[in-house]
């Protein structure tokens, strides 16, 4: 019998466009107030990618700096994986784009659509490809230029979202830790609440533009989250008082406290930074835990637990052990 196997994030990088959008730049574009999204969302400010940025521009720059954290190479990456809700193309796949922009000669490329909850299905994807096949190394990327899909006159949508990538650098190895548990969940009765309605094959790309009933959105985010984020840590055999730290997808700091305190975690534990970069859809839970680790928030031996919520529904968690 093969020897178990573990499946440890190595590195981590991120990539956050330059361009900045703040609550009063939104406020000449839109009828709004920072008063209002501040109170609402705890959104301060976002980031924008230039027009001639795509998400696997954002992606390869966050890749980069993961494989670096990391100290592996490109050229050994075998296995790569891009979360986006927002790709360059319909083909080929972003992750191509990025294997190009990395110069791997061949690996396994390919897309996951889960929206805000992308990087999780991507990550739960690579843990169980690597853990079956031969795979030993692989760059899982979650990134979004969700700019391109706003529509910036529309005042219920356009201040929740940002643009940023982020990557983690996945190696398979004996030592026990890593990825402990991964839940995934889709619901399939909610497509309509939100969704982007054309640019696919139904309607065509003048509606490609985000749709969204805010209210039942954050009544199911709450909701799906704080029982994805028991269920993993039950998968783990952990407890929450067992984490270190909790990374909760950034689309609403309400969202985010109404899920700290039925999760039983101080809110010191709990990581924040939906002020600086509002929603990044797949790409927001791993920017933050490469904001978290820079921070020197996750130490050796650290448990944090990453949950996510996006449409579809889809939704997830991971517990990992650093
Ligand atoms: C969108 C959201 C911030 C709205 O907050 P809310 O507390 O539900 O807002 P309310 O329903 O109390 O207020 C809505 C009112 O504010 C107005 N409003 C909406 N956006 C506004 C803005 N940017 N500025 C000012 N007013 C705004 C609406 O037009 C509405 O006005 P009306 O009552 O006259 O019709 C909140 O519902 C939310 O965050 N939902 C989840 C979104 C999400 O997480 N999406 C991504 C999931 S991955």
């Amino acid at each position: 019998m093969p020897a178990k196997s573990f499946i440890h994030i190595m590195g981590t990088g991120a990539y956050i466009p330059a361009k900045v959008l703040t609550n009063h730049d939104l406020v000449k574009m839109v009828d709004t107030s920072d008063e209002w999204i501040t109170t609402r969302t705890g959104i301060k400010e976002r980031h924008v990618a230039a027009r001639d940025e795509a998400s696997s521009d954002l992606a390869a720059q966050a890749a980069r700096r993961a494989l670096d954290n990391a100290g592996v190479r490109a050229d050994a990456i075998e296995l790569l994986i891009v979360a986006t809700a927002t790709p360059d193309m319909f083909f080929p796949s972003t992750a191509c784009f990025v294997q190009k922009a990395l110069g791997i000669k061949e690996a396994v490329s390919f897309d996951v659509s889960a929206a805000c909850s992308g990087f999780l299905y991507a990550l739960e994807t690579a843990k169980a490809l690597m853990e079956s096949g031969s795979y030993k190394l692989a760059l899982v990327i979650g990134a979004e230029k969700l700019s391109s899909i706003t529509n910036w006159e529309d005042r219920n949508t356009c201040v929740l979202f940002g643009d940023g990538a982020g990557a983690a650098v996945l190696q398979k190895r004996q030592t026990p830790g890593g990825i402990l548990s991964t839940y995934l969940r889709s619901d399939a009765n909610h497509t309509d609440i939100l969704n982007v309605p054309g640019g696919g094959s139904r309607a065509p790309a003048t509606k490609a533009a985000i749709h969204m009933d805010g209210k039942e959105v954050f009544k199911l985010a709450v909701h799906k989250m704080i029982s994805a984020a028991e269920q993993a840590l039950k998968r783990a055999g952990k407890k929450d008082s067992d984490l270190a730290l909790l990374i909760p997808h950034q689309a609403n700091l309400r969202i985010i406290e109404a899920i700290a305190q039925r999760v039983h975690i101080p809110r010191d534990r709990v990581f924040v930074n939906v002020d600086k970069y509002g929603n990044m859809s797949a790409a927001t839970t791993i920017v933050a835990l490469d904001e978290a680790r820079r921070q020197g928030r996750v130490r050796k031996g650290d448990l944090v637990e990453l949950i996510a919520f996006g449409a579809g529904l889809t939704w997830g968690a991971a517990v990992i052990q650093f």
